[in-house]
């Protein structure tokens, strides 16, 4: 028997062929961007499956998975968003697109539980809907890097009621609940209420929960409130406010934590609320500033 010929890394010379031969099936690609990606794709996803020496079974077990992914995903569930912010992807495309600046408000996941076109809220307004949970009066201000008010930010916020469900997770509701669209002032500030949000786990029923559970991982995201701010001549921002003390912190399952993110939602007794109202119960205010970078002006 005669053994097969390796290149220093290992492979066996044909194998090496066959990388090189689907490399050069892309050389003609029209799009330079496209031809890169996919030949950076094939190199590094041949290499991947020599260095776990990738078995038929391992093969056509993440056929089925994404198979199944696909299946599982419409128009309100998108399993694969799902497993690239398990595997850390969405959070890496994140740090490529909009890495830290030094000024600007970090950037984190959208998620999948954004929705356009949300209702239209005054500051001051209740947004919640009728969420249940703990009442929270939001608000501060929108500024450029410079630390100027920008007035007439699109603020647009979305997040859990107190079960950890976002609106559009249920099938029976009838509009929107916690989620809401409204503008900065002229002085950059906005203020708003609505109920104060908990952790909740990511959806896992479905092959990405499959895939958790193999690794022993948790589903748990800590309680957090989604921005998207967004004003012409500055760099959109999507992001999140974690609330301080949360019992996740430190293990986010999409990896979108970041510490600067995190703020106290402080706790007050019943009483005189922000909004003018006497309030019977507890309520919780919070306060952040979102400040834009301007855009890219390619
Ligand atoms: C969210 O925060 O809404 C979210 C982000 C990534 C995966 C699942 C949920
Ligand atoms: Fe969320």
């Amino acid at each position: 028997m005669t053994t097969q010929p390796s290149d220093p890394a290992g492979l066996p010379t044909a194998d090496r062929t066959l990388t090189d031969r689907v490399l050069a099936s892309f050389d003609a690609t029209p799009s330079p961007r496209l031809r890169a990606v996919m030949q950076s794709l094939v190199s590094h996803l041949h290499a991947f499956a020599s260095d776990v020496r990738l078995t038929e079974e391992e093969w056509a077990a993440a056929v089925s998975f994404l198979t199944r992914a696909g299946q599982i995903s419409d128009d309100r569930r998108q399993e694969l968003i799902l497993l690239s912010d398990v595997l850390g992807l969405s959070m890496l495309v994140v740090g490529i697109n909009h890495p830290a600046s030094a000024a600007a408000t970090d950037s984190t996941v959208v998620g999948p539980f954004f929705v356009e076109n949300a209702p239209e809220f005054a500051n001051g307004d209740d947004i919640s809907g009728g969420a249940a949970g703990e009442p929270c009066f939001y608000s501060g201000r929108v500024l450029s890097a410079a630390g100027t008010p920008i007035a007439g930010a699109r603020i647009e916020v979305w997040h859990s009621d107190d079960e950890g469900n976002y609106d559009v997770q249920y099938a029976q509701l009838d509009g929107a609940q916690g989620r809401g669209r409204l503008r900065s002032e002229a002085d950059g500030r906005y203020r708003f209420s609505s109920v104060l949000p908990v952790p909740y786990p990511i959806p896992h029923d479905g092959p990405v929960g499959e895939l958790l559970d193999a690794a022993k991982r948790d589903s748990m995201r800590p309680a957090h409130v989604h921005f998207r701010v967004s004003a012409p001549g500055f760099a959109t921002l999507t992001t999140h406010v974690f609330v301080a003390g949360d019992p996740y912190l430190g293990s986010d399952a999409v990896f979108g934590e970041k510490d600067s993110l995190v703020r106290t939602f402080v706790r007050h007794d019943p009483g005189p609320a922000p909004d003018g109202r006497v309030l019977g119960t507890a309520f919780f205010t919070m306060a952040f500033d979102f400040v834009l970078d301007v855009a890219d002006s390619v």
